[in-house]
């Protein structure tokens, strides 16, 4: 699959660092392997001799499951660690608790951690090729590259000139981030829309539209990035503290099948999970037509897949 090219990078730590063309080969291998994931027998012997480690050091379900189904299907061998009931609690260093695992001949390292920078931090540390699960509010970039796989699908390969909105939690979000910028890196114009306060300032020095108003959003959007308000990032006890109520939020920013009635053309909804029902998104819009919701899910597998077949080419 796709054996003359490699990515130009060894650790995939954001989508800042990725190239154009590193975007489209991770896609197109996707795509090889979602055919792969549709037959009856959805394995290859790809990463056949390799072990990888999936470090949590914070909650995850979908994405931790992705990349263990990705692994599996790639014939990996597969250990799992969760900050939880580890020696983290004991006060033991990421380097030190990550060079155990390496001793015990670990070829990669998938990680999610709290901490912004931390698998920049680490890929200066240690020799084996690291993927970012998420870094605090930083980046994701594997949910980037699945929700531009996603957009690719249901819009037409060529993304250039499309309209695509990212609404809510910009500020909290790492979503968010990694997303603005592998939409850039394909051609798209990007706007993001929610409250001043969820809205970080510098966004505008990226190119970035903003906008206030979700009405005009729904109109100028090609597809819609809902994202769920990050209250645990927040501050303390989870309290609602960047807008007055959830209520006010939803009046303002939910949507919902009468806010979608006033595109003149299809919508693509995208929302990467969790979905808080009734808040930033309806029932009956999460489970209408217009979602690719679990679409995004299904191509999360094969992208996850793509990238860890491309950098286990690139060890070297
Ligand atoms: C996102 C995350 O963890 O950043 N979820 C995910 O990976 N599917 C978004 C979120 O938590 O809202």
């Amino acid at each position: 699959m796709s054996e003359n090219h490699t990515l130009s990078t060894r650790s995939l730590l954001g989508i800042r660092g990725l190239t154009r063309a590193d975007i489209d080969l991770i896609h197109a291998t996707a795509k090889e392997f979602k055919d792969v994931l549709n037959r009856p027998i959805k394995k290859v012997p790809s990463l056949r001799d390799l072990t990888v480690a999936n470090l949590f050091f914070e909650n995850s379900t979908r994405t931790r499951l992705s990349f263990e189904l990705a692994e599996k299907r790639l014939s990996a061998d597969v250990v799992n660690f969760s900050a939880a009931g580890s020696s983290v609690k004991k006060g033991e260093t990421l380097v030190d608790t990550v060079n155990n695992i390496l001793a015990m001949k670990v070829d990669m390292v998938v990680m999610r951690h709290p901490h912004p920078g931390a698998h920049q931090f680490l890929a200066s540390k240690i020799d084996v090729p690291i993927v970012n699960a998420g870094d605090g509010t930083h980046e994701h970039p594997t949910q980037a590259l699945l929700d531009t796989f996603s957009l690719r699908q249901s819009l037409g390969d060529d993304l250039t000139g499309k309209n695509i909105a990212i609404v809510g939690d910009i500020q909290h979000s790492r979503v968010a981030l990694s997303n603005i910028l592998a939409l850039q890196t394909l051609g798209a114009n990007v706007r993001v829309c929610g409250p001043h306060t969820l809205i970080p300032r510098h966004l505008h020095e990226m190119g970035v539209e903003v906008s206030h108003d979700l009405d005009e959003t729904i109109r100028w959007a090609d597809a819609l990035n809902m994202l769920r308000i990050q209250l645990e990032r927040q501050g303390p006890a989870d309290a609602v503290r960047f807008f007055p109520s959830l209520r006010e939020y939803t009046m303002n920013y939910g949507l919902t099948l009468d806010r979608l009635a006033q595109a003149d053309k299809p919508l693509t909804i995208m929302h990467p999970g969790p979905i808080n029902r009734g808040v930033e998104i309806s029932s009956e819009v999460a489970d209408s037509e217009h979602a690719i919701i679990l679409e995004q899910v299904e191509n999360g597998v094969a992208v996850r897949m793509a990238v860890l077949y491309l950098l286990a080419q690139g060890r070297g």
